[in-house]
Order: C-alpha cells, then sequence, then structure tokens
C-alpha cells in the first residue's frame, strides 16, 4: 500500500512498505542522495532529516511513524538557505560526507534558538560526528550564520623572538 509523506512541501507517494526506514526511500526510491548512510543504527548523524523541524535520524525511523510530519532534506533547503551560505564561508567540509546531516541538525538548531550558546550549540551538534574533525569550522559556521561573534578562523601567527646565543659562544 502506498504512503503518502510530505517532503520538502510536497506530498509525494512511495511504494515501500511501512516499516522501511525514511533513508532508504529518500535515497533508493526517491533518489533524494543529499541524506547520507554513515551507521545506518542512529548513532551517527549522517542521515538527520527534520520532522515537522526536529532532528530525526532517518536511517532509524521507519515511514509508517511519520503520518502527516513535514520532513525537510537537505534538498529542500534550497542551496541558498543562510546555514548552507555560512558553510561555504567557512569552507567547513573536508570530504563533506557528514555535511548534510551537521547542517540539518544546525538548521533546527537556529529555528530554536537564534542565538544559541557554546553549550547550546556543542549539545545540539552532539550527535553529528565527523570522522575529518571538522567541528571547528562548523562551529564557527554556526555562529556566524546565527550573527554571533566569530573567533578568528585564521589568527595572526604568533612572534617568536629569536633565541640569544649562549653567553660565550
Ligand atoms: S546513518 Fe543514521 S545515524 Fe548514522
Ligand atoms: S567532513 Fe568528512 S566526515 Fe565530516
Amino acid at each position: 500500500m502506498a504512503t503518502t509523506l510530505q517532503i520538502n512541501g510536497k506530498p509525494v507517494d512511495v511504494k515501500a512498505a511501512a516499516d522501511t526506514p525514511l533513508l532508504w526511500v529518500l535515497r533508493d526510491e526517491l533518489l533524494m542522495t543529499g541524506s547520507k548512510y554513515g551507521c545506518g543504527v542512529g548513532q551517527c548523524g549522517a542521515c538527520t532529516v527534520l520532522a515537522d523541524g526536529q532532528p530525526i535520524r532517518s536511517c532509524s525511523t521507519p515511514i509508517g511513524v511519520l503520518g502527516t510530519a513535514k520532513i525537510t532534506t537537505i534538498e529542500g533547503l534550497g542551496g541558498a538557505h543562510p546555514v548552507q551560505q555560512a558553510w561555504v564561508k567557512h569552507d567547513v567540509p573536508q570530504c563533506g560526507y557528514c555535511q548534510s546531516g551537521q547542517i540539518m541538525s544546525a538548521v533546527a538548531l537556529l529555528e530554536q534558538k537564534p542565538h544559541p550558546s557554546d553549550e547550546e550549540i556543542a549539545s545540539a551538534m552532539d550527535g553529528n560526528i565527523c570522522r575529518c574533525g571538522a567541528y571547528q569550522r562548523i562551529r564557527e559556521a554556526i555562529k556566524d550564520a546565527a550573527g554571533l561573534p566569530q573567533v578568528a578562523a585564521n589568527p595572526p601567527p604568533i612572534e617568536v623572538p629569536a633565541p640569544k646565543p649562549a653567553a660565550g659562544v
């Protein structure tokens, strides 16, 4: 039986069974490959999408539980979302694999808390793992999108005084 999902502002009929994880439907049936498969068990955040504005792990959410929830994927942000613009400005991605999940978690955070503290950013992004370790640039991009003060991305080098020759040499 077809299930109708609300994806990126449109009703979409999908053929998959109700116990199929949303990620499988997005990637294999709808060919929306922006959401990534990382661990498949809700641990890495690569597959994160929004359901009614809340981040969910699409790898471990069966479509049968979604009902009329409004699903937003990375494709639904359109490319010019302020968070995406901040990501470009800060050259955040390294390999890029985790990044759509990171961006979706950041979007959810800023919709709920437009000016998050460092602790709130850390807490909201805690479940999104980046194997490349781009965490500093991710934080800077979130702060930029929120209009918060930045830590200089490229601080000036520290002047190290030349060593003095030892006495008698
Ligand atoms: S692939 Fe879904 S949390 Fe890792
Ligand atoms: S940019 Fe490579 S895993 Fe995050």
